[in-house]
C-alpha cells in the first residue's frame, strides 16, 4: 500500500516562505505592512472628505424643515383672475430686508391655468430660476422678465426664453375667513403636476436631476 504524502505545514514566517527582503521572525513583510498602512490612511482620508459632502448633499432630503407658516396678504376682493398683484411677504422671522420676498398673486383661473396643484390662488415667486435675480411682471405683455440675462417666463411662470432651467417657484395658498394667505414655497417642472420641495435657482428638476439636486429649505 502506497504511503500517504506527508502534509507539510506552511510556515507563518515570511523568510521561510522565500519572500524577498523578509527578516528573520517577520510574519508580514515591511512592504506589505506599508501597503496596509497606506490603504488605511487613504481610507480614513477619503471618508474625512467624502462623508461630510455626502451628508451635505443627502441630508436635506431627510430634513422636515420647511417654511410652513401661512401669511395673510389681503382680502379675496383684492385679487383678480387676470392680473398679478405684487405682494411682499416675510419668509424668515428676522428684521432684515433679505427676510422678505415679493410674490405675484392672482386667483386661480381654470380657463388659463393648467397646473394640478389645487391652490385657490396662483402665487409666483419673483426669484429667477437662472441664478436668482428678482424678476418683474409686465402686465402689457403678460410676461415675467428677468433684467439680468434676459430670462422670460409666460403668464404661468413657464420659461419661454433665456437661460433659466425651470419654471418660477410658487407658494401654497389658502383662504381663511375671507383672507388670502400665502404659505410655503415649492418648486415645479414644466408639467406643473407636482409640488417639489424648494430647490435653488439653476437646479434643474427634470428627469434624474430631481435626485441629484437635493431640496434646499433655505430662502
Ligand atoms: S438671473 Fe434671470 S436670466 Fe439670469
Amino acid at each position: 500500500m502506497a504511503a500517504k504524502p506527508k502534509q507539510t505545514k506552511k510556515s507563518p514566517y515570511a523568510a521561510d516562505r522565500g519572500i524577498p527582503a523578509a527578516h528573520e521572525g517577520e510574519t508580514v513583510t515591511r512592504r506589505r505592512f506599508m501597503e496596509l498602512n497606506a490603504l488605511t490612511v487613504g481610507g480614513i482620508a477619503s471618508a474625512a472628505f467624502g462623508l461630510p459632502a455626502l451628508g451635505f448633499a443627502v441630508g436635506p432630503m431627510f430634513s422636515d424643515t420647511t417654511e410652513d407658516e401661512f401669511k395673510r396678504v389681503g382680502l379675496e376682493a383684492d385679487f383678480t383672475l387676470e392680473e398679478y398683484v405684487p405682494t411682499v411677504i416675510t419668509i424668515v422671522d428676522d428684521a432684515s430686508t433679505a427676510s422678505k420676498t415679493t410674490v405675484y398673486l392672482r386667483r386661480f383661473n381654470p380657463q388659463i391655468d393648467t397646473d394640478k396643484f389645487r391652490q385657490p390662488y396662483v402665487a409666483i415667486s419673483n426669484r429667477c430660476m437662472h441664478v436668482g435675480c428678482p424678476i418683474r411682471y409686465v402686465q402689457a405683455s403678460q410676461r415675467f422678465i428677468c433684467p439680468c440675462h434676459g430670462g422670460i417666463y409666460d403668464f404661468q411662470g413657464l420659461v419661454i426664453g433665456g437661460p433659466p432651467v425651470r419654471p418660477l417657484d410658487r407658494f401654497r395658498t389658502r383662504v381663511q375667513d375671507g383672507l388670502v394667505e400665502v404659505g410655503p414655497r415649492f418648486s415645479v417642472t414644466d408639467a406643473l403636476d407636482e409640488m417639489y420641495r424648494p430647490r435653488d435657482p439653476s437646479n434643474d428638476l427634470d428627469g434624474l436631476w430631481k435626485y441629484l439636486y437635493p431640496p434646499r429649505p433655505t430662502t
